[in-house]
């Protein structure tokens, strides 16, 4: 198995990235030119680093990106910085599940497995999902001011709405964590349908690593994989406290 990740670099890219050199799994991942990794990390065999950026690649690139790969999983979000909310890339998230998966559709000789790390303030309306009024003028508002939280109602809705549940390439799954957290050490978590509190007004955590576990166990696992195929579960601690 060969896995691509996006946002190899980031706060849980870089944790689903240890969890795959962990279970002895080949990795290709994509970083900007001055990202950097822990030198253990890059320094393993089992990892291969291409440099540039994924917004940035044409179509050949694309596919060499591609290439060999049986899953990707994007872990890519906007900096928290004025530039990263509100400059260029607006669909940083978007724009690489679109070009992904329009490069497996059009290139892909086998079906290849999509993991988006998503967010619990996407709702699955499809999944019946129905936000309050309260919820509802909030997240209309963070729609319109906040550039990133478009970006991934944006890349979920692609996923739900255009590649849809019976793709004869592409197979996905949208991971919805709740607030994320850094925790040095996985902890019990669960996973349900569709959020079991408001992430507006009585959001519960998620340790950044339990996603890093429970995306890698989605691959690595044919009957989890089963179970959440094209559906978009919903990550929390178990314990609501940071330990
Ligand atoms: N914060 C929350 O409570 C929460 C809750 C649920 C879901 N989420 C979502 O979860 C996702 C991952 O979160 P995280 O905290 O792990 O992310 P993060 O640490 O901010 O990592 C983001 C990754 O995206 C890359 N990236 C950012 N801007 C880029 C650009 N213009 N071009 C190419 N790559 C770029 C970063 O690369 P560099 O290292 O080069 O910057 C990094 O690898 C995000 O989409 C976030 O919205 C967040």
């Amino acid at each position: 198995m060969k896995v691509l990740v996006l946002g190899a670099s980031g706060a849980t890219g870089r944790l689903v990235l240890i969890q795959l050199i962990k279970r002895q799994i080949n990795t290709r991942i994509v970083i900007r030119r001055n990202s950097v990794l822990p030198k253990e990390i890059e320094e393993n065999p089992l990892l291969e680093i291409v440099r540039g950026n994924i917004n940035q690649m044409t179509d050949s690139e694309m596919s060499d990106l591609l290439r060999d790969c049986n899953a990707v999983i994007s872990c890519l979000g906007h900096n928290i910085t004025f530039k990263g909310m509100f400059g260029n890339p607006r669909y940083l998230v978007f724009d690489a599940i679109r070009s992904i998966s329009e490069t497996i559709r059009e290139t892909g000789d086998n079906k290849i497995k999509l993991i988006l790390m998503s967010t619990t303030a996407y709702t699955n309306t499809l999944q019946g999902e129905k936000d309050s009024i309260g919820e509802k003028i909030i997240l209309s508002l963070l729609k319109l001011l906040l550039p990133p939280h478009r970006d991934n109602i944006k890349a979920a809705d692609y996923l739900i709405k255009e590649i849809g549940n019976d793709d004869e390439k592409i197979e996905w799954i949208a991971v919805r964590p709740d607030t994320l957290i850094n925790s040095e050490n996985e902890s019990s978590y669960h996973i349900n349908e569709s959020p079991e509190r408001s992430p507006i007004f009585n959001a519960g955590i998620t340790s950044r690593i339990n996603v890093s576990h429970f995306i890698t166990e989605l691959l690595l696992n044919k009957t989890l994989w089963q179970k959440w195929q094209c559906k978009t579960p919903v990550i929390y601690n178990n314990s609501e406290h940071i330990k």
